[in-house]
């Protein structure tokens, strides 16, 4: 049975913006995205939102839901009373370019400032070999999606501009963490981690990681064993003497 839902929808640009309120009807099993889409066809069909797989696998429908940064696409409507309205803003962290639409430019900027994959130089393609378990240490973080909800999330950079300049966040710091943990890799990016990337600023409220949605444990698995490897470089003399000596 159809209902009619109560939204409000953040409509605007760079320049500003405010809440427009619609009326819209809700089916049994629909999503956030689907009513998004059915403000579109009958009431604001110029309202922006990207979107592509509506699966919950491409990353681009994130916004805010009650304030909450969601996947439109998985957010159901079915956990929602049909007497509650509904808000959808776009993320907060990252400017607008109109309406629901983000400028997410900031986290392909980030991505392009970490030292890629560096196999030994002699090792040639086909020689390459890996444990079973460190293929799985890093399939966790493989399944990120790049939905930039931690990103987002992150109180560091949220209401902080100021600190996007020397700060990672929580995906890429994860990345750092995820080449760290390869064995084929040869590069050092612990201390990159520290003083570059804002690995300190991190104070670890897991915040990112509970706005996952594909479930990684983002800080206990990434950013955790990361800051200890810090830890250990900086304050293990003997860690400090055998990176020194036997440097990977
Ligand atoms: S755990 Fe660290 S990276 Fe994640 S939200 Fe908190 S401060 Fe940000
Ligand atoms: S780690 Fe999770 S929340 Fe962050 S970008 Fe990847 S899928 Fe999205
Ligand atoms: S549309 Fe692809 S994750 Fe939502």
């Amino acid at each position: 049975m159809g209902y009619d839902a109560k939204f409000r929808v953040w409509r605007g640009d760079l320049d500003g913006g405010e809440l427009h309120d619609f009326t819209v009807l809700v089916n049994e099993g629909e999503v956030v995205l689907d009513i998004i889409h059915r403000l579109q066809a009958t009431q604001a069909p110029d309202l922006a939102v990207r979107w592509n797989c509506k699966a919950g696998k491409c990353g681009s429908c994130s916004a805010e839901v009650n304030g909450r940064p969601r996947l439109l696409c998985m957010t159901r409507m079915s956990t929602f009373t049909e007497d509650e309205v509904i808000t959808v803003t776009p993320m907060r962290t990252f400017p607008v370019i109109k309406d629901l639409v983000t400028d997410v430019s900031f986290n392909y900027e980030k991505a392009r400032e970490i030292q890629s994959f560096t196999p030994p130089a002699d090792l040639k393609p086909g020689e390459y070999r890996m444990k079973q378990v460190d293929v799985e240490r890093s399939q966790e973080f493989r399944k990120c999606i790049e939905c930039f909800l931690c990103q987002n999330t992150c109180h560091v950079v949220r209401d902080h501009d100021e600190n996007k300049k020397s700060f990672a966040g929580p995906r890429y710091l994860m990345r750092i963490a995820e080449l760290e943990m390869h064995p084929l890799d040869v590069g050092d990016r612990t201390e990159l981690a520290q003083d570059e990337h804002g690995l300190g600023l991190c104070n670890i409220t897991k915040c990112c990681t509970e706005v996952c949605p594909e479930h990684i444990k983002i800080t206990d698995n990434a950013l955790i064993p990361m800051k200890e490897r810090v830890a250990d470089r900086k304050y293990d003399p003997l860690v400090w003497l055998g990176n020194k000596l036997f440097r990977r």
